[in-house]
């Protein structure tokens, strides 16, 4: 079955290829490499000896796009091309809008064309904005609070939208918590531009010498510590999770959200002490003052992806920590 991958050449896309192609599926890649290296994908099907289809191709550019649906046999879509970062997305929502809502209604049009009607959305438990409790399940009340925030919020009704008015639709919408960690080969990982926005990144870099010491950004939170929780989970379940999905869509119909997280919260504290545990290196920090916009706790109720999607994390804290540390020692300046 040929599955189209946009963005597969990003953190979580090629982590998701290597699944796919490792279970079977002929991966078609699209991806305009704004965020990411062709090197990820030449070491995919390095991981898995297997080949994949790769057009370097804008989603935003109608024509290139189509190329892809015309020269192949599409059947679903894992779509993952989009810009991520909220501080940029204050500083530039045109762009975000742009990219990530525009984008995401070409490639709806293009599929619709083409008729395939299988769809998986990478969403964000940015979507709880602000929740009042936690664990968040599916049904809490959704808004954000930045402009990356309502892109994914705006994209979420899209599609619903799309599914009202054509009910041969099936749309899975993954709503990641915090994804960390790296494929335990060590070849693919996360490698951002400058200084990484995230916790983990930013802690492997201090620990391979690339930073002086860690900024926590706040300890007075409500919370076990004083400093933020957030459910960490490792990219490769994130990626089996895709998997799980896409079996679901291929035998239904129908629009639903599903919870990508373990259950667990960790602060940043308990984040840094696994790290330090699991590679025994030093993370030296400070407390500085909270970021703007950050909330206390942040975890999921997981059980619907549980029970429907029979896809649950199997990969703790540990292994979180570990994996990031092999692919940075392994790849100190990224790919
Ligand atoms: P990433 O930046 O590593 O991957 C995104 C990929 O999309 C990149 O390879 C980039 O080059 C590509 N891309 C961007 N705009 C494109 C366009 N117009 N045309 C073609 N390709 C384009 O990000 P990621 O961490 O792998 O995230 C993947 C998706 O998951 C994103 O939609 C992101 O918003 C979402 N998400 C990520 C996280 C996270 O913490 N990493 C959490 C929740 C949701
Ligand atoms: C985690 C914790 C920080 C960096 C973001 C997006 C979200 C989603 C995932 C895409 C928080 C603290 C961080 C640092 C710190 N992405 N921290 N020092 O903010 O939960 O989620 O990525 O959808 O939309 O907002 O993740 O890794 O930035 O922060 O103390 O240098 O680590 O305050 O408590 P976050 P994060």
């Amino acid at each position: 079955m040929e599955i189209l991958v946009t963005g597969g050449a990003g953190y979580i896309g090629s982590h998701t290829c290597v699944e796919l192609l490792n279970s079977g599926y002929e991966v078609i890649v699209v991806d305009n490499l704004s965020n990411s290296k062709r090197e990820s994908l030449k070491r995919v099907q390095e991981i898995t000896g297997k080949h994949l289809k790769f057009y370097e191709i804008d989603i935003l550019e109608k024509v290139s796009l189509e190329k892809a649906f015309s020269e192949n046999n599409i059947e679903a879509v894992i779509h993952f091309a989009g810009f991520k970062a909220v501080g940029e997305s204050i500083k530039m929502p045109i762009l975000y809008y742009h990219n990530n809502i525009t984008g995401t209604l070409i490639l709806c049009e293009e599929m619709r064309k083409y008729n395939v009607k299988k769809l998986v959305f990478s969403s964000s438990a940015t979507v709880y904005g602000m929740p009042k409790s936690v664990p968040i399940s599916e049904k809490f009340p959704l808004s954000a609070t930045n402009p990356y925030g309502r892109t994914k919020l705006m994209i979420e009704t899209i599609l619903q939208d799309i599914y009202a008015s054509d009910k041969e639709w099936s749309v899975a919408i993954l709503r990641y918590f915090n994804p960390i960690g790296a494929h335990e080969s060590g070849r693919i990982g996360e490698d951002p531009n400058g200084t990484p926005n995230n916790l983990m990144p930013f802690i492997t870099q201090v620990a391979v010498g690339k930073r002086d010491k860690l900024s926590i950004f706040g300890a007075n939170y409500a919370t076990h510590d004083g400093t933020g929780v957030r459910d960490y989970i490792h990219v490769v379940d994130i990626a089996k999770g895709h998997l799980k999905a896409l079996e679901k869509i291929m035998k239904t119909r129908g629009i639903e959200p599903y919870n990508l997280g373990t259950g667990v919260g960790y602060s940043v504290l308990d984040v840094i002490k696994n790290f330090e545990k699991a590679t025994n290196k030093k993370i030296p920090y400070v407390i500085s003052e909270p970021r703007l916009g950050d909330i206390a706790e942040c975890y999921a109720n997981p059980i619907k992806a549980k029970t429907i999607l029979k896809w649950s994390a199997e990969k703790n804290i540990q292994d979180m920590c570990l994996d990031a540390w092999r692919w940075q020692i392994n790849n100190p300046n990224g790919y």
